[in-house]
């Protein structure tokens, strides 16, 4: 608490270029999940605060729909340089309110920054098309468009990265954005919210709706008919809700889902290299990422080398408070997260797995969990067939190419995998085979502002990042220029 510096802590929404309490009056407190100490009271707004937040935007879309792409550019150019000004302080914010250990953080905000840049640059290069004609009195023409009001609803486990993933982009094709952040975590969203004032986004703009009542709040982004456009990032189960409830309405959605990630290590990889890839991708933010390794499939031939280097790996791992030094592992989020994955653990022993390492709570006390590994799982057992969010790796032997591929494919989900091999042929095989929307080559981590983030299945729709991750914001427009030979 005594490091985070006071002008970044923002406690009220921000609406209309205005930092207001919620109308009702109503506050919520915001706890630090290392120690439960309360970090703030912030707006807690509801449904007239939403409507509000969703008019200002929608009156300042085409002051700012009109601004060069240039102009807009230059605005998220300063907005990046301001963010990582204060990184240091936005960083320690973050881990304050979502526990992540402060490199992790620090991590976090440069890569959301990293969206800033990309999408600043690619606002120039919002191309259309001019297409070959039917009719030699006419030509056909495609213009590109910014879709209007965007509401980004973002989670709590990247609450500055995901932000910026979605506003980047919307913003620099010209739409407006009413964001809702996690109830767990709204600090660091109205803190970028306050630099993004200062960078210049006009008002309108960039509105931020905090809340606790996150029903009410969803309930007017997803049914008001100025907001024309609804990105998610969260569970499968609450995207299909916003997905139904959008539907009246008709919104173009995008939606970063639940992950069941398969982590392939095969007879011929290089083992160490695995073994790091896998704690890189598993225990990354304690478990909590939608693409962090959720099931390890170790060829029958280096399974027990590869267990056993893991869990001496994963038995030295430091968990403590994230702004505690050298720290790896911080707590979980809160107590239902905790409960959680106590109790996939507790299913999966229960189902015959035997736990090699870790499989309980951490001495620390409070939301720490022990980095656990699980050795003998099945991919039908509940913990391969659950996202697990937490920091347990359960360990599957497969003896076959086609055999793997099947226990991989053998979800629901569809959002990252990864394999470690040296042989090029099963590579490129397996890239091909995986139903997955990102497939990791021997590297455990493959985020990155420059690539397209998304799923297939009920991972979700729409990519995030790269240069598509800007037509997610754009309509098209077919415009027939007639009347040319008179
Ligand atoms: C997520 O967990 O939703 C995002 C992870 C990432 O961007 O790497």
């Amino acid at each position: 608490m005594s490091r985070l510096n006071p002008e970044l802590v923002k406690t009220a929404a921000f609406i209309d270029g205005a930092w207001t309490p919620a109308e009702s009056g109503d506050e919520f407190a915001v706890f630090n999940p290392a120690n439960g100490e309360a970090i703030a009271r912030v707006a807690d707004c509801g449904e007239g605060d939403a409507v509000r937040a969703v008019e200002a935007s929608a009156n300042a879309f085409p002051l700012w729909s009109a601004r060069t792409a240039d102009e807009r550019a230059a605005i998220l150019m300063n907005w990046r340089e301001a963010i990582l000004a204060r990184e240091e302080d936005l960083a320690a914010l973050l881990t304050a309110e979502m526990g992540k250990p402060l490199k992790e953080a620090l991590y976090e905000i440069r890569y959301g920054a990293a969206y800033l840049q990309w999408f600043a640059e690619e606002a120039k290069r919002i191309y259309g098309d001019v297409i070959p004609s039917a009719n030699t009195n006419a030509r056909t023409i495609v213009l590109k468009q910014p879709i209007g009001v965007c509401a980004a609803i973002t989670p709590w486990n990247f609450p500055n990265a995901m932000l910026m993933r979605k506003a980047a982009p919307a913003l620099a094709a010209g739409c407006t954005v009413v964001a809702k952040p996690a109830e767990d975590t709204p600090l660091s969203a109205l803190a970028v919210a306050a630099l993004g004032e200062a960078a210049g986004l006009p008002r309108g703009v960039f509105n931020v709706v905090p809340t606790q009542k996150p029903a009410a709040v969803g309930d007017v982004l997803t049914s008001h008919p100025l907001v024309r456009k609804i990105s998610f990032t969260g569970s499968t189960e609450t995207g299909r809700m916003l997905l139904r409830q959008s539907a009246d309405t008709v919104k173009k959605s995008s939606m970063e889902l639940g992950g069941n990630a398969p982590f392939i290590v095969f007879d011929d990889a290089d083992i160490d290299a695995a073994v790091e890839g896998a704690v890189a991708s598993k225990y990354r933010n304690g478990g909590q990422t939608c693409v962090c390794a959720n099931r390890i499939f170790v060829q029958r031939g280096v399974y027990d080398a590869f267990a056993d280097k893991l869990c001496r790996r994963a038995a030295r791992l430091n968990v403590g408070a994230g702004d505690e030094d050298g720290v790896d592992i911080g707590p979980l989020v809160n107590q239902r997260a905790l409960e959680k994955v106590e109790m996939l653990v507790s299913a999966a022993r229960d189902e015959g797995a035997r736990i090699a390492t870790g499989g309980v709570r951490h001495d620390n006390g409070g939301l720490f969990f022990a980095p656990t590994v699980l050795t003998g799982v099945r991919n039908d057992m509940t913990i391969a067939q659950s996202e697990i969010f937490g920091p347990v790796a359960p360990l599957i032997v497969f003896d076959t190419e086609l055999e793997v591929i099947q226990y991989a494919n053998d979800t629901i989900y569809g959002l990252a995998a990864y394999i470690y091999t040296h042989s090029l042929g099963r590579a490129w095989r397996m890239g091909e085979a995986l139903e997955f929307g990102m497939v990791g080559v021997n590297e455990g981590v493959i985020s990155s502002a420059a690539a397209p983030f998304g799923g297939v299945k009920q991972s979700g729709m729409g990519r995030e990042g790269s240069k598509y991750g800007i037509e997610d914001y754009l309509e098209i427009k077919y415009l027939c220029l007639g009347g040319l030979e008179q």
